[in-house]
């Protein structure tokens, strides 16, 4: 039954009322960029996405977007398109595309099967749960971020060849070779590739023992010049011809090994050859008539995804109107209890009980949003202690396929922080990822997500870092129906959870879903962190008068969020929308 509770009016008394007043406007100064009537609405403008009778890529880079469709229209399904677009992407968008780092995929078959991989990377066997941590217990600063000692086992080709081996129709070899052909004859940057790179030049000298071939020995990368990574293509030859093995053993194996012990690294031959990608249950539930399909552990996403939907299910959200206070409050309240318990009680399964029906269950996700008012918010403290710092600028990548024959892939991936660990192996051309600090290094300490954890979450041997990355389909009718994803590190959740109510709430194409002002928050710190643009003036007074700390979102570092989607319309051809607004390369490519 919808919940009328949000359209009640936010009643305080008179006094009350003359003090919430005096401070939202003292409050508000700041806030007023935030604000404007034509850009809080500017969704409606968005032009619609791309439309593709029968098949659709939608990836970071148009590159990549376009292998993928090259590979579907030469008969290729889904899967072989995922792969190929992964490998494209190790090499067009090395912020985040790679092979050293890891990801989750969320497929469902044209029959109706679906199945969750999981190839995130694991904690080398010689990691320890304080290893970064000095005598005194503190936490050692950039040591899980920067460098050979933050580095985790990567999963990506395991996964990729995981994937192939289930699903795939084409040559594998023939799948990786559009991306040798790349990093051997080279590629024009960008102007974002070529900002990406100069911003982290000084990074990239300090970490490596060698010149990179990111590495501009003078002067600055510019957009249109071109970059070729020839140690990156001998790489992927070896990818190619004989599969993992190609990365887990031999020649890249030995200098992976090599670099790292040569800079204090832990992840070893026999990490390597041990690697494994894990095929999971997905988190499955369902949401006003749809049928949602995501990831689950060592995932948060799908889990908390879950709770998210299914509270937000009790109330009228379309009702309230897009983005008004009565909306961000709610999804504020409700993403404080979700990211709690993600801290407390999420973690590897592999490793740890995590009571996932439990924390889906209906009657719990009830009890627990029972005292969420809608007319003031709960301060965090309430909620459970914690203590964090703010979100610094970081990458993940997500790409969304659908192929002729109805088959959806939903994959993200990412080396965590833009270009991982900043470190190139000498001789193998490829970045490896920072994952580690995704662990809870130290009980109750925020990684750079601002997360914090404990327990459950704790560094052990062969452990995987729990996950906020959150692929998902979305079925009406037992059809496919959404296809989506992003990055954005602990925002990913809440980006994907808006971008789902943005389409079945709001009724939004998906276009204008993936590019509407979004909002954020996680518990702690104790802020609704807003994008530009995000709200009225009138809404966010709304919101203050429910006593929520704003945070302008500081879009010019980064995006929040940067969903890649891909809807089924009712009359059954898809709709591809890039985030372009956000990603600049970002593009939806379809036929
Ligand atoms: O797995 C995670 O949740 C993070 N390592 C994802 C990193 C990320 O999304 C960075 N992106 N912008």
């Amino acid at each position: 039954m919808p919940n009328t509770r949000a359209n009640q009016p936010v009643s305080n008394s008179p006094p009350a009322r003359a003090i919430v007043a005096m401070v939202g406007l003292i409050l508000l100064g700041p806030f007023l960029h935030l604000q404007s009537i034509h850009v809080a609405h500017h969704w409606r403008l968005a032009p619609a996405g791309v439309t593709g009778e029968t098949a659709m890529v939608v990836s970071a880079h148009f590159l990549a977007s376009e292998i993928g469709r090259d590979v579907l229209r030469d008969g290729g399904n889904a899967f072989d398109a995922a792969v190929a677009v992964n490998f494209a992407l190790s090499v067009v968008y090395q912020q985040a595309g790679n092979i050293g780092g890891g990801g989750f995929m969320v497929c469902r078959l044209a029959n109706g099967e679906r199945g969750a991989l999981d190839f995130r990377e694991r904690a080398p066997l010689k990691a320890s749960r304080d290893m970064y941590l000095d005598d005194a217990g503190e936490v050692i600063k950039g040591l899980s971020l920067k460098g050979h000692y933050a580095v985790g086992v990567p999963g990506s080709v395991a996964g990729m060849a995981a994937l192939h081996a289930r699903f795939g129709s084409q040559p594998w070899d023939a799948l990786v070779r559009p991306s040798i052909h790349l990093a051997q004859n080279g590629f024009d940057l960008t102007p974002k590739a070529a900002r990406m790179f100069n911003r982290y030049q000084q990074d990239f000298r300090d970490v490596n023992r060698f010149s990179p071939a990111v590495i501009k020995p003078e002067g600055d990368w510019a957009a249109g010049e071109r970059i070729r990574f020839p140690d990156l293509a001998r790489t992927l030859d070896r990818i190619a011809m004989q599969g993992r093995a190609g990365f887990y053993q031999g020649e890249t194996a030995k200098l992976i090994a090599e670099e790292m012990m040569a800079g204090g690294g832990l992840v070893s031959l026999q990490d390597l050859a041990a690697y494994k990608a894990v095929w999971r249950q997905p988190i499955e539930f369902s949401y006003r008539g749809h049928r949602v399909i995501s990831m689950p552990p060592p995932s948060s996403g799908g889990v908390a995804l879950a709770q998210l939907l299914q509270g937000a299910e009790t109330y009228d959200i379309g009702a309230m109107g897009h983005n008004s206070a009565a909306h961000i409050h709610l999804m504020t309240e409700l993403e404080r209890r979700v990211y709690a318990d993600r801290a407390t009680h999420m973690g590897d399964t592999d490793f740890v009980d995590v009571d996932i029906a439990g924390l889906t269950d209906k009657a719990y996700i009830a009890a627990r949003n029972g005292d969420i008012s809608m007319r003031v918010k709960t301060p965090s403290e309430q909620v459970k202690p914690g203590l964090v710092r703010v979100i610094e600028s970081v990458e993940t990548t997500h790409f969304s396929i659908v192929d002729p024959q109805g088959n959806a892939v939903s994959i993200t991936t990412t080396l965590n922080g833009n270009f991982g660990a900043k470190l190139v192996v000498q001789g193998g051309g490829f970045f490896l990822n920072n994952e580690m600090d995704d662990f809870s290094i130290k009980p109750g300490h925020a990684n750079q997500f601002g997360l914090v954890g404990d327990d459950k979450n704790a560094i052990a041997p062969g452990k995987r870092m729990l996950s906020s990355m959150t692929p998902t389909i979305v079925e009406k009718d037992g059809e496919l129906k959404i296809v989506l994803g992003t990055p954005g590190g602990a925002t990913i959740i809440t980006s994907v959870f808006q971008t789902l109510m943005n389409l079945i709430d709001f009724d939004m194409s998906a276009q204008q879903a993936v590019h509407a002002r979004k909002s954020h928050s996680q518990w702690q710190p104790d802020f609704v962190m807003l994008e530009k643009g995000t709200m009225s003036l009138s809404n966010l007074r709304g919101l203050l008068a429910r006593e929520h700390n704003l945070y302008p979102w500081p879009q010019f570092k980064y995006a929040l969020g940067r969903v890649e989607a891909i809807v089924v319309r009712d009359n059954g051809t898809l709709e591809g929308a890039a985030d372009a607004s956000r990603g600049e390369d970002d593009r939806a490519v379809g036929y």
